[in-house]
């Protein structure tokens, strides 16, 4: 298959495996690659050092020289990136210098500034990487193409598990407002509830280049979460997950910019939330449970689409199969 994402990243197949905190692993984005996808990891809050150990990892994987650039990328929180930009270990110059074929920013109060540091660091060299930048809404997307030059547009729906815009429409009515908003030459992929072929070959015919795949792949092997939390998301169904505030309270992980809140799977962390107790009193049940080996505050990160997740097969084998899936729904003839 052949669209703008693939002939700018030079991958074989518009699928893309997210930056995904405390889930996806170097071995996960290097299987991604490695499937003829494209493969990121999620930066977080892990210092240059790890990172670049998480980069050499994916290259010995995929058989890339030390000097070549990699086909995988970071994905960093600007909200994070505020706090260690300015520290004494600054960590995007130091990825940029492992050349990751791309870099996707997300979530921060001016995402501009970095997206400049990544364009200022490429004019000296050879290398150039691909930006990617999440957006909720059309008026993001506006911003992220004309004032940030940014390379692919990540549209993000409101349905899609970790954090975004709490008032982000659904995928399937912000696609198409984005779409319609931007230049025609711009590269735009979809995220959010992705989980079955059919949905990938709606998503291309209605004009994306690409598809985000996340918590469809939070059951593979190749996911860090722990056997309780793939538990809990291979028995959920549709009503499973909820959109809050009240995750990263607990999580301690409260300094979003004000809008992003977080989806993940409505248990008693969101019942403590409801039933008025304060902070105080939440963290303290949070605490307790987690001590306790108990499982109904997990802290479990997921989007709708795990409702289709039944399964633990490994990430190159549910790419394969969703691409598959999808190409023969494109060929399956309408008149
Ligand atoms: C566990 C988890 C962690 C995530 N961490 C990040 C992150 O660190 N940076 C980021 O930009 N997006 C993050 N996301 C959002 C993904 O980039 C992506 O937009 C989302 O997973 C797509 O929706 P889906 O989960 O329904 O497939 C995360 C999502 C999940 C499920
Ligand atoms: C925050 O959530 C993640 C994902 O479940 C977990 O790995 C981490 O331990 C949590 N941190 C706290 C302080 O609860």
């Amino acid at each position: 298959m052949n669209t703008k994402l693939t002939r700018l990243l030079s991958i074989k197949l518009p699928v893309v495996s997210a930056p995904m905190y405390y889930a996806s692993t170097p071995a996960m984005a290097a299987a991604a690659t490695g499937a003829g996808a494209f493969g990121f990891i999620a930066a977080g809050f892990t210092a240059s050092d790890a990172l670049v150990e998480e980069l050499q990892t994916i290259r010995k994987a995929l058989n890339v020289g030390s000097e070549d650039p990699v086909s995988a990328g970071v994905g960093f929180l600007g909200w994070i990136l505020d706090m260690t930009e300015g520290s004494d270990d600054p960590r995007l110059p130091v990825v940029l210098a492992e050349r990751p074929a791309a870099i996707w920013f997300a979530f921060g109060l001016d995402l501009g500034k970095y997206i400049a540091q990544v364009r200022a660091y490429d004019a000296s060299r050879t290398h150039k990487t691909t930006v990617f930048v999440i957006v909720n809404s059309v008026d993001e997307a506006l911003k992220a193409t004309h004032e940030w030059g940014v390379d692919v547009l990540v549209v993000q729906g409101n349905e899609a598990g970790g954090h975004g815009r709490g008032d982000a429409p659904v995928l399937f009515t912000l696609l198409p407002a984005v779409l319609a908003a931007i230049p025609s030459g711009s590269i735009v992929i979809a995220a959010g509830g992705i989980s079955t072929g059919s949905q990938i070959a709606a998503l291309l015919t209605m004009g994306a280049d690409g598809v985000v795949l996340g918590s469809r792949l939070l059951c593979t092997p190749e996911c860090m979460y722990p056997e309780s939390h793939k538990k809990v998301i291979l028995e959920s169904k549709f009503t499973a997950t909820v959109r809050s505030d009240a995750f990263d309270e607990v999580n301690r992980t409260a300094y979003w910019p004000s809008g992003i809140n977080g989806r993940a799977i409505a248990n008693d962390i969101i019942k403590d939330a409801h039933s008025g107790l304060d902070l105080e009193t939440r963290l303290k049940q949070y605490d307790e449970s987690q001590a306790n080996g108990e499982t109904n505050r997990l802290l479990i990160w997921a989007g709708e689409g795990i409702a289709f997740v039944n399964d633990a097969k490994t990430t190159k084998d549910i790419i394969t199969e969703l691409y598959d899936e999808a190409i023969s729904v494109m060929k399956k003839k309408m008149f």
